[in-house]
């Protein structure tokens, strides 16, 4: 019997309307598009404003995209994995409360947390349901409304966060297609770098918390950045080496979007050109958890059956990986 592979076979992605330039955040706070153009390749980024709407709400047009492409309803899915580090709630989990927006009766689901590596570590642990036969088809969401974490007072993080989401369907495939290959790293010891520290059971919400801003992201851009800028490429390298790939046999890199000066150097370290690389930083700026699966959504009639692509990511934990898949359809 032909191994079973789990394969994309369909994406959706949804962005909110409103816009958040530089020139708006020139008047928020000290900084200038030539700074941030320079240091992170970021024009603008997307703000979900609507104070009523989270997380799931990016999510639910998103998915309703893909299950209309995919032409299958909602309750022909059988697990949610919601990869996201701005769930609606503390519980119950996002992923449930998707599936009770979108109707998915028969998913049960749950939320995965790992920062900006998110989609790789939920794509990785989704497609085990699928190789084993436990289920047939899985959906992969990565979502974040990273406006509600962000203090739009800290020029060190507000010019680099937006809002957004997309979502894959896996479904076995028996030619050899879909996820082929993925190495995930975590260093905990990078923690103190790139946290929320509030509101979890270390610090729970009080006065105190909020007046400290402990419930804003923080981030130490630049130490942050060495780690990324040598995991990242690092671990897009190793992938390549250990597949017996070159630079020239992937069809596309697809890094998180986090700063074009990390993604440059992680498509150099792999050898692969810019013109193969997806680079939509500039529009979106860094959508956490939905940085990759917004590249396929926005590269998606481009792709071909066959095509190789390296997924690579960096994000608070530390949280690292890569991931080699074959594209099916
Ligand atoms: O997605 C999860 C993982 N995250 C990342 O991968 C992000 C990694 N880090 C980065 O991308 C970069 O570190 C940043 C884009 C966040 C910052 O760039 P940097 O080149 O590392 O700048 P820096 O933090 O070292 O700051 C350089 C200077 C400082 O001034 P001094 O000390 O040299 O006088 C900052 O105060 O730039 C200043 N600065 C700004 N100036 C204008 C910091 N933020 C701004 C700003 N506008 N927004």
């Amino acid at each position: 019997m032909p191994k079973t592979f789990a394969a994309i076979t369909a994406v959706g992605g949804y962005i909110p309307e409103d816009i958040l330039t530089n020139s708006d955040l020139e008047k928020m706070v000290d900084t200038n598009d030539e700074w941030i153009t320079t240091r992170t390749g970021i024009k603008e980024r997307r703000i979900l404003k609507d104070p009523t709407k989270a997380t799931s709400d990016l999510a639910v047009p998103a998915v309703q995209q893909l299950l209309e492409k995919r032409g299958i309803s909602a309750e022909d899915i059988e697990l949610i994995i919601f990869c996201t580090s701005t769930p609606d709630m503390m519980f119950p989990a996002t992923a449930n409360i998707l599936a009770d927006k979108i109707g998915a009766k028969n998913a049960w689901g749950y939320d995965l947390q790992a920062a900006c590596s998110g989609f790789i570590f939920g794509l990785t642990t989704g497609a085990q349901f699928i190789e084993s036969g436990k289920h047939q088809k899985v959906l992969i969401v990565g979502g974040d409304k990273m406006s509600s974490v962000v203090n739009y007072k800290d020029r060190n993080t507000c010019i680099l966060f937006g809002d957004a989401c997309a979502a894959v369907l896996l479904e076995p495939n028996k030619e050899g297609l879909g996820l082929q290959d993925s190495i995930l790293k975590s260093d905990g010891s990078g923690g103190k770098f790139l946290n929320i520290q509030g509101g979890g059971s270390l610090h729970p919400a009080s006065h105190t918390t909020v007046d400290a801003g402990l419930h804003y992201a923080f981030q130490e851009g630049r130490s942050v950045f060495k780690f990324a800028v040598t995991n990242m490429a690092e671990v897009a390298h190793q992938i390549i080496e250990r597949n017996n790939l070159s630079g020239e046999d992937v069809d596309w890199l697809v890094p998180h979007q986090a700063n074009k000066r990390i993604i440059d150097a992680t498509a150099q370290r792999a050898g692969v050109p810019e013109a193969k690389v997806m680079i939509n930083i500039q529009k979106y700026g860094n959508t956490t958890n939905a940085t990759i699966p917004l590249c396929l959504w926005e590269w998606e009639e481009k792709l071909k059956k066959g095509d190789n692509l390296i997924l690579a990511a960096f994000g608070g934990g530390f949280t690292w990986g890569s991931a080699y898949l074959k594209w099916a359809y």
